[in-house]
């Protein structure tokens, strides 16, 4: 069964795709199969995957919206038995997040904490509430130093708006973006680091919450620095509407690759 989370704010830069690629990551870790959908013209996914692919680090499909719209890709990704597909989203109000959500089992909303970006969640809630989807707040680019007052105020400000928050807020570091430029995630590239250990905290928190939670388990994965990184190259397929589609060398004809053996308890 596949299970579907969009991932969504009104404000740009707060960390959508940074959170959609780390979250594909805990995804390949924990023996799923991942497919992103990069609605964002930006397509800062998709050049994620392109570098993964061409330093043969194991890459979740990221493809761009067909033709056929975001309803039909996942329809075919479930008859694919695809696990998970996360759905970036551009920071506009354009009819691509609404066919996102409609078609999603969730969504995710990532804010940094300040008044800005905070003022823009109400709307995201009110859209994500509107289509009776379960929505989570992440807070993201938090200061890591927990004295400062800037987390404990916006989770007070999203408590207001009635939002389901994250414990765990994901501290601001340079790890992201040099994370990026090697077509990696932090977690991937600091395996000991504070990112991860946040990182592995929001994915549980996600399945607490039933966000992430009807997926089957898989037997956790090395991680693709732990051993993968030699896999054979992936390599790019064809072209959609939109930036080409990222496709793990080892695909098989059922659908994305599985990096590990899975052992399904469900
Ligand atoms: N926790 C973090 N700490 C520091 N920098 C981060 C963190 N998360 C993301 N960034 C950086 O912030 C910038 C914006 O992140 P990202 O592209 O994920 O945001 P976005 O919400 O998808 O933006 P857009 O609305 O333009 O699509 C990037 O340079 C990214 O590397
Ligand atoms: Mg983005």
């Amino acid at each position: 069964m596949v299970v579907v989370l969009s991932v969504l704010a009104r404000k740009g830069g707060v960390g959508k795709s940074t959170a959609v690629r780390c979250l594909s990551v805990e995804c390949l870790k924990a023996g799923l199969s991942v497919v992103i959908i990069d609605t964002d013209p930006q397509a800062t996914c998709h050049r994620w995957g392109q570098r993964r692919a061409k330093a043969g680090i194991p890459v979740p499909l990221v493809v761009a919206v067909s033709p056929a719209g975001v309803a039909g890709q996942i329809e075919s990704f479930r008859k694919r038995r695809v696990d998970v597909v996360l759905i970036d989203t551009p920071p506009t109000a354009t009819p691509v997040v609404n066919a996102a959500l409609d078609a999603s089992d969730a969504a995710l909303i990532i804010t940094r904490p300040n008044p800005e970006d905070l003022e823009s969640v109400q709307e995201s809630l009110r859209v994500a509430g509107a289509q009776k989807r379960r929505t989570g707040v992440i807070l993201w680019q938090s200061p890591p130093d927990k004295r400062v007052r800037a987390v404990t105020l916006a989770r007070e400000a999203l408590e207001v708006m009635g939002a389901r928050v994250c414990p765990t807020a994901i501290s601001a570091s340079i790890s992201y973006p040099y994370a990026y430029a090697s077509g990696l995630t932090p977690q991937e590239r600091e395996p000991e680091g504070r990112a991860r250990a946040e990182l592995a905290e929001v994915w549980a928190w996600l399945q607490r919450e039933g966000i992430l939670a009807s997926m089957s388990y898989g037997k956790a994965a090395r991680m693709p620095n732990d051993g993968l990184a030699s896999a054979p190259r992936g390599q790019a397929a064809t072209r959609s509407n939109g930036p080409e589609a990222v496709v793990p060398a080892d695909r098989g004809p059922k659908g994305p690759a599985r990096h590990t053996a899975r052992e399904k308890s469900a």
